[in-house]
């Protein structure tokens, strides 16, 4: 396989969770991975390590989502490392659990700046160093549609930005065929969950959270060949959770 012919994805967020489902299965897809991280080295390193053995360049950037440069230094150093780029998966994302009496300023532009301008921003930086005919994929989620929780307004509307987000770049990047999709999971075991998985397995119509593969099956998807024409949609994954 030439350069050329390589194909190569950037993962904003991928040393764990959902993020580091997505690396490892776009490695298996055939891709050389570049992912950020802001708060694991050592998982970003063994993650790195691991795709490297399993025959795929990797590349692991420290970059925090809420600062606009590291963004855009982790966008070069992923274009120094492989060329252009041919999927991004702005996965990034946090949430803090607090009912509106109780939310602090701090948390409240965190995660406006982590869920929302981070996601932008990302796409913004990167939009420059990919293909035409390639692939933007955000992780949204499905309280987006519907919490049926208390205390998770604020990480509700910054995921329903995203959302919102992913039309109107879907019109501004058509002329490129380049797609923007958004991916909608439910409750799924990560940390983001920690002592609450057997609480929302109870409350799912399933009775039981995602795997973190199971999200990652849907990025390969939206990167895959199948989805050429699908563009500004939002699919939900939840087991269904927002019936
Ligand atoms: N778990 C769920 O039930 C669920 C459901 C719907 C949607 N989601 C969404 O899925 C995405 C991944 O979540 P997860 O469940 O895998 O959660 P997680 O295990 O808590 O992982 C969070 C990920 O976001 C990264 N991150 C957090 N703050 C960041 C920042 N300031 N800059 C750069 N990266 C940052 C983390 O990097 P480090 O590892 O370096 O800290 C990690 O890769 C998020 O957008 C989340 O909102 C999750």
């Amino acid at each position: 396989m030439t350069i050329q012919e390589r194909k190569t994805a950037l993962v904003f967020g991928g040393a764990r969770g959902i993020g580091a489902a997505a690396v490892r299965r776009l490695a298996k897809d055939g891709y050389d991975v570049a992912f950020t991280y802001v708060s694991r080295p050592d998982s970003a390193k063994s993650l790195m390590t691991e795709i490297e053995e399993g025959g795929r360049r990797a590349v692991s950037i420290q970059a925090d989502s809420a600062d606009a440069e590291a963004i855009r230094a982790a966008v070069a150093k992923t274009v120094d490392a492989f060329g252009l780029i041919d999927a991004i998966v702005v996965n990034a994302g946090i949430l803090r659990l607090n009912t509106v009496e109780a939310v602090r300023l701090e948390e409240l532009d965190l995660m406006i700046d982590v869920n929302i301008r981070g996601v932008f921003l990302s796409i913004q930086s990167a939009v420059p160093h990919m293909k035409d005919g390639g692939r933007v994929i955000t992780i949204g989620s499905n309280t987006a549609e519907r919490t049926g929780m208390a205390g998770t307004s604020v990480y509700q509307f910054s995921k329903a930005a995203v959302a919102a987000m992913v039309k109107g770049l879907a019109l501004d990047l058509a002329t490129r065929r380049i797609t923007v999709n958004n991916i909608q999971p439910g409750p799924t075991n990560t940390d983001m969950n920690a002592g609450a998985i057997e609480m929302l397995s109870d409350r799912s119509p399933l009775k039981r959270v995602a795997n973190p593969d199971e999200i990652a099956g849907m990025v390969s998807y939206l990167a895959g060949p199948d989805t050429s024409f699908m563009t500004g949609a939002s699919l939900t994954i939840d087991g269904g959770w927002t019936l």
